[in-house]
């Protein structure tokens, strides 16, 4: 059809794995030679990175492709990648023009895909192998300060709501060995910070040099001792994978940052049940008592979902005083949104619309008080920053706490710098800080 593409933008969607995998496709496309575009409307080849979980995902692909027109009426190579080409590609390809279609266990085939979609024909990969794509996949050359490094992939959880046990497939965990080779890789290419990934993070399991079984706090209490390494994050957990040797990291492990995201979804024990969460409300509030036994100031972070079918008035304020109980320093919530496929999709009790912006609207609103509150409480602190990039002023630079909040300072520090400050005032969003000046000698 037509000459291979020289260019070419990734534009991801949805959580940080899809970012991880869109980092990781354009180092594929770069080893093949291929030069970034900044703008898609420049490129030869976009790869749209979709993410199944965005309300009217599909629809929202389709509106994605659409807008890749240009004016002279010519389009680049188009492949979509991501949960919704798992889910949906076929249909994808059958609807709009597309040239490939990759579902995540399959994008380390994407060189050859965009070489047989460039001879003219639809090109489509989305099987789930059993062998994992990582070992198909160059190492690591660059890096920024902060980087992500998938361990684990999929879920077994299969709650009622959720797409990812379908496209993103069972829990798979990657090799201890490869995971030390690729957090190493990334420290000597620049990165002070990693944040582990997986949609059930803390499910991850392997076994060491010594064939050694271990769980994600054996991996993490290795990376801690990877000099050059300052921090470590993980992300997302499921609470009833929260092991006590897990607990017993964040009272111990310096390197591992004081935040924990662990998505509760809803303060009703018949709504949770519901959605086959496998956890109750007390179970999920004793679980953040223990680790805030062992690390106090911990920021605790979740996810909620409103208005899931047959949701009442009174489950809702369970929610509610599940949030004033546990003191979020962060959440996301979500309205309810049935996804094809899932169990879910027939529940009766469909909540109304009205209903369902009332509540999040209730949420989100509390959520926020709870966030200031914490950001609030951090003030006169003091604390580490790492620099992630600089900042609108002149000599303004911004950077992370310890518990994910952005701060920015006036500094002569550079970019991947960990500097000690005083932090000094807080919004809702973000914090300053002043550097400490170290005492004369
Ligand atoms: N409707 C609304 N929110 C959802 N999430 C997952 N599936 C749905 C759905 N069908 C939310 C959950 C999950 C987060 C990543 O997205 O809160 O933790
Ligand atoms: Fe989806 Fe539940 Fe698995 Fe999270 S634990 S990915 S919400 S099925």
């Amino acid at each position: 059809m037509s000459t291979p593409p020289k260019s070419f933008h990734v534009k991801s969607f949805g959580c940080q794995m899809n970012v991880y995998d869109g980092e990781r496709m354009a180092e594929l496309m770069t080893a093949q030679g291929m030069t970034v575009a900044t703008d898609a409307a420049e490129a030869d080849l976009v790869v749209l990175n979709t993410c199944h979980i965005r309300e009217r995902a599909t629809e929202k692909v389709y509106s994605d492709i659409g807008r890749l027109r240009r004016e002279d009426g010519s389009r680049p190579m188009i492949a979509v990648a991501g949960c919704v080409a798992q889910a949906e590609g076929a249909e994808i390809a059958r609807r709009a023009k597309v040239d490939v279609v990759v579902g995540p266990q399959a994008y380390h085939n994407l060189p050859s895909l965009v070489a047989e979609a460039g001879s003219g024909q639809l090109a489509i990969d989305t099987d789930m192998p059993p062998e994992s794509k990582f070992g198909a996949l160059a190492p690591r050359r660059r890096s920024g300060p902060t980087a992500f490094l998938t361990v684990q992939e999929g879920c077994d959880k299969f709650c009622t709501y959720c797409v990812v046990p379908y496209t993103r497939g069972a829990e798979v965990s990657r090799p201890w060995a490869a995971l030390m080779d690729e957090a190493r890789a990334l420290v000597d290419a620049g990165a002070r910070e990693i944040t582990l990934l997986g949609q059930n993070v803390n499910a991850w399991t392997g076994e060491d040099e010594a064939g050694r079984t271990q769980g994600l706090d054996g991996l993490i209490r290795a990376l801690d001792r990877l000099p050059g390494l300052a921090r470590i994050r993980y992300t997302t957990s499921h609470p009833n994978d929260m092991t006590q040797g897990l607990i017993d990291a964040h009272g111990d492990v310096e390197k591992l940052m004081p935040y924990l995201h662990l998505p509760v979804q809803s303060g009703s024990d018949r709504v949770l049940k519901a959605m086959n969460r496998s956890h109750t409300r007390d179970g999920y509030l004793r679980l953040l008592d223990r680790v805030r036994a062992v690390r106090p100031d911990i920021a605790l972070s979740g996810d909620f979902i409103v208005g899931f079918p047959g949701e009442t008035d009174a489950e809702f304020a369970d929610t509610l005083r599940l949030v004033d109980a546990v003191g979020y320093a962060q959440a996301f919530s979500f309205k309810y949104s049935p996804r094809p496929g899932t169990p879910a999709a027939d529940y009766a009790g469909p909540v109304p619309a009205d209903v369902m912006d009332d509540r999040l609207q209730q949420l989100q609103a509390a959520l926020l008080r709870d966030q200031q509150a914490f950001n609030a409480a951090a003030v006169g602190r003091a604390t580490q920053v790492l620099i992630e990039r600089r900042g609108k002023l002149p000599g303004q630079m911004l950077g992370k706490s310890p518990w994910l909040q952005s701060v920015h300072l006036i500094t002569d520090a550079r970019i991947g710098d960990l500097v000690e400050v005083d932090l000094v005032a807080a919004g809702p969003v973000s914090l300053s800080g002043r550097e400490r000046v170290a005492a004369a000698a």
